[in-house]
Formats: C-alpha cells, structure tokens, sequence
C-alpha cells in the first residue's frame, strides 16, 4: 500500500480538491483505494458521502478526533485490499499529528496558491519540512502542485524561486477552474466528468503518475479519454 500525504498547514490550499480527485483517479482506473480525512470537517467523507451509488467504489475512513474521546478504531480501518491510501489533513496540522502523517507517508503532495500570501506561509512549512531528516535521506518524496493558478498568470516567479532553493519540483499547475467545485458538489471527481474536464484532466495527470511512480499509465490515457468520450 502507498500513502500519499496532501498537506499544507494554509486554509483552503487544494488539499482535500486534490485528495479527492486523486482518489477518483485510482478509483476509476479499477485500483482499490481509500481516503483517510483527518479533518474535523469531514470534507473529504462528505464528499464520499455524495457519491453516486454506481461510481467506482472509494473506502473512506475517519482519523479526526472523535468528540468526547470517543475512539476511532473503527472508523479509522483501512481494507487490506487498499492499493492506494490518500490521507486528507486540516488546515494548521502541527505537532505529534504532523509528526505521525510524516511518519507513515511514502509521497508528501503540497498543494499551494501562487500568491505572496500563501507562499510565505507555506515557505516556511516547506522549509522546515526539508530540513526533516528523513526528507533529507530521500526515503519519502516531496513534490508541490501550484493550485488555482490563473490564466492571466501561469508562471510565478517567486515560487520557482522557492522551489529551486530548496530542491523541489512543481508537480502540475491546476488552474482555477469552476469544474472543482461542480464535480466536488455531486461526489465525483475530474476523471468521471463529461468533455468539459478534458483539460483539467491533463494537468492532474502529472500528479497521479507521480504518486503511482508510473511513467504515463496505459490507463491514465484511457481515463482521460473516457472523460472525453463519455460527453460524445
Ligand atoms: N483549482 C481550483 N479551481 C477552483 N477552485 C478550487 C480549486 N482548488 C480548490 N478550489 C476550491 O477552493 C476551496 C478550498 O479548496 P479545498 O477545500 O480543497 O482546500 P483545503 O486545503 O482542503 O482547505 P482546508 O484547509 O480548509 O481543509 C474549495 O471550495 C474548492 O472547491
Ligand atoms: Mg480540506
């Protein structure tokens, strides 16, 4: 089983749009898969929740702390069968929670806005992320997705600067796009939209071959294109 951690300690970052839709992509390719949310919120569970009946199957599992102390140890299971497990942190996630996602991550995805507002607070994140032993070791992969970037500005400057201070790649640049928000309202994910998510699609794809450590999947292909065909 792979984790992959998608976190970044900024509200509102893409966290749980990517969570979400990198489980969709599993899901869809047929590869058992589960999305363990850590947020007290529930995003990711209500969007579970949202499913339709007949869309492939995503476990979802409940990490964030019961009320009253309640014990999670049910709801917290993973199926032995999950290939892929996608964990969903809160916003400001610190201390001996942070410490412990860390710990029990094979791939950290940081999805950050490139503006300067969230680059300063994610900057010193990343930085102290780096300086971790283990992220220097290389036994666990860092990579960043600049999220809700914007058409009037694709590249930005000082977060290429930040990334190349401290050895990072940008995964994918998503665009700040409508379609997040629609396919997130009737539990789908990018993937499992019509035409209207062809593009999308495209930038997402860089992220889940990285996290699946597959070179342009034979099925990443036929997913987009279901996602075109299925508007036809
Ligand atoms: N690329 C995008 N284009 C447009 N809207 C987006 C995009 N990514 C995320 N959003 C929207 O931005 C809002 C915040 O995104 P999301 O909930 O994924 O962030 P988060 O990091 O999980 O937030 P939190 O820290 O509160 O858990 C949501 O309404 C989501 O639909
Ligand atoms: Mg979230």
């Amino acid at each position: 089983m792979k984790t992959t951690l998608v976190i970044n300690p900024k509200g509102g970052a893409g966290k749980t749009t990517v969570a979400i839709n990198l489980a969709s992509y599993f899901a869809t390719s047929g590869i058992p898969t589960t999305v363990m949310d850590y947020d007290p919120q529930g995003s990711s569970l209500n969007w579970l929740r949202s499913r339709a009946i007949d869309a492939p199957k995503i476990h979802g599992a409940n990490g964030a702390p019961g009320k009253f102390g309640q014990l999670r140890s049910f709801e917290m299971y993973v199926p032995p069968e999950t290939r892929h497990l996608i964990v969903d942190p809160p916003a400001g996630v610190s201390g001996v929670l942070l410490h412990e996602l860390l710990d029990r991550a094979n791939a950290i995805l940081v999805p950050l806005v490139p503006s300067v507002i969230d680059l300063h607070a994610t900057g010193n994140f990343l930085r102290e992320l780096m300086a971790m032993g283990r992220m220097k070791t290389g036994n666990i992969r860092v990579a960043v997705v600049a999220n809700k970037v914007r058409r009037s500005m694709p590249a930005y400057p000082p977060l290429q600067q930040l990334l190349d201070a401290l050895g990072l790649k940008l995964l994918a640049r998503l665009i700040d796009s409508d379609i997040y928000m629609k396919t997130a309202e009737t539990g789908a994910g990018i993937f499992e939209m019509n035409a209207a998510a062809s593009a999308e699609c495209k930038q997402f794809l860089p992220i889940a071959e990285w996290v699946a450590q597959e070179p342009r999947l034979a099925e990443a292909a036929v997913v987009c294109d279901l996602a075109r065909t299925r508007a036809a």
